[in-house]
């Protein structure tokens, strides 16, 4: 048990009784306050899209700003990276931001306004993504599928092949799409491109699969790989993760597009000077970085992919056994850290996202735009293990039979046990 958990709850419940706060200006602010008060005593509830490992929480909060151990984290951060997934990695950045950020790091420092970006829109993050490219001011070429469907590859070859005066300059992929619970095969993206000897840069959001699911930078030829902290990592939110190719980089030193805070040219300035960050990093996030590598490395990377595996795969019987569907439509593309859950026309799936948080302290994730009412989100990366997978999916049943759905209590948990208990293996340190 957290033992910052129990210290914040005395504290909070002996707390004497106040009158209500009035709001005034800032009102909002304080109902923000309140709100993460209790969240921060209610932190047992399970949260499965943004799950905080306990140990990365806790060391989080040792930081402090004495030089000599911040740069003594980050070359072990870098050391330990380049263990654990980007073996040849060439250039880095840690950015105090998020996810949004890190897209904008990555586009603005290898592409210029005007430039042709082919960009796959398949559900909420990627076209979070396009608004942002079209906002500025690149010439996005956009490829539409339906949602639950994965990034239309013939599309992509046609516009490859016609693409004689090489106009394209990068292909923008989502590698997760965390809202519909569908993985993009990027090798095979990264085969058209060779197949027709296209320079565009590869430019890939991996914010719900980097230090999740299989993913291979360089067999890929990904140039710029980017994730966020709150993610498969397990840390709290605000640590953008941006992996850049040396033809990344090269691009970067003559792309036009206006950037001051995201700018690598200032990261490599002050990396070379030896002090690392042109501006305050957070200390906070880069010791909770060294723990969440350190959990990931005492684990395996092998096995954090075969844990996520087994997680969505025991998902994915659940939701057969509930007699539901999978939003994602084909078993190839079937996520390994989200899986999507269509509700029957006559549920709205925001009502059992909500009673899900209200009755069992259950995140699940909302259906998203074109998917709201339609679908809600089982999170199953990050910091989470079979049994707590379980603890999820038995919270998910009663809120589907509070809502009126027809479930048998128990028949998800059991088909997910079921291959559970076939699949899981022992514990490497306890064999
Ligand atoms: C695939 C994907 N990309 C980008 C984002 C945006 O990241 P952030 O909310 O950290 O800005 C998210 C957020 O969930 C995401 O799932």
């Amino acid at each position: 048990m957290d033992p910052t958990h129990h210290r914040v709850a005395n504290h909070v419940g002996s707390a004497p009784v106040r009158p209500p706060v009035r709001p005034i200006g800032g009102g909002a602010v304080i109902g923000v306050a309140r709100h993460l008060r209790l969240e921060v005593h209610r932190r047992s509830a399970l949260l499965c899209l943004n799950k905080v490992a306990g140990k990365v929480f806790r060391i989080g909060h040792l930081g402090n700003l004495k030089e000599l151990q911040l740069l003594g984290c980050l070359s072990d951060v870098e050391m330990v990276l380049k263990d654990v997934g980007y073996p040849n990695f060439r250039q880095l950045f840690l950015i105090p931001t998020t996810g949004t950020g890190a897209w904008e790091s990555a586009l603005t420092n290898t592409l210029s306004p005007g430039d042709r970006i082919v960009s796959f829109l398949i559900g909420q993050f990627s076209l979070l993504w396009i608004d942002q490219q079209q906002r500025l001011g690149f010439d996005v070429d956009v490829v539409e599928s339906d949602w639950g469907h994965g990034a239309d590859l013939a599309a992509l070859e046609r516009k490859l092949r016609n693409d004689t005066h090489r106009t394209i300059k990068a292909v923008a992929i989502v590698h997760n799409e965390t809202a519909t619970g569908v993985t993009n095969d990027l090798a095979a993206v990264r085969r058209l491109l060779d197949a027709y000897a296209h320079p565009a840069l590869l430019l890939v959001d991996g914010v719900s699969s980097i230090c999740a699911l299989d993913f291979r930078m360089d067999e890929w030829g990904v140039d710029v790989a980017l994730t966020g902290s709150q993610k498969a990592l397990s840390m709290p939110t605000g640590m953008g993760i941006v992996c850049a190719s040396p033809k990344a980089l090269e691009a970067s030193k003559t792309a036009r597009s206006v950037r001051v805070f995201f700018d690598w040219k200032d990261y490599l300035k002050f990396y070379e000077m030896g002090t690392y960050w042109p501006y305050t990093p957070s200390i906070q996030l880069l010791y909770g970085l060294r723990t969440a590598l350190d959990l990931i490395f005492e684990e395996g990377l092998d096995n954090v992919f075969k844990r996520h595996n087994r997680l969505g795969t025991a998902t994915r019987f659940a939701v057969e056994a509930w007699g539901l569907k999978n939003c994602c439509q084909k078993e190839e593309c079937f996520s390994d850290t989200v899986t999507a859950v269509v509700v029957p026309p006559y549920i709205d799936s925001a009502e059992i996202v909500k009673h899900a948080w209200k009755r069992y302290n259950l995140s699940l994730g909302l259906g998203l735009n074109k998917v709201a009412g339609k679908v809600f989100r089982i999170g199953h990366l990050g910091n989470l293990n079979e049994l707590q997978l379980l603890g999820c999916l038995s919270g998910v049943e009663m809120v589907l039979k509070d809502v009126g759905y027809p479930v048998k209590l128990g028949s998800g948990v059991a088909a997910a046990a079921a291959y559970l208990s076939n699949y899981t293996p022992l514990i490497p340190s306890r064999i």
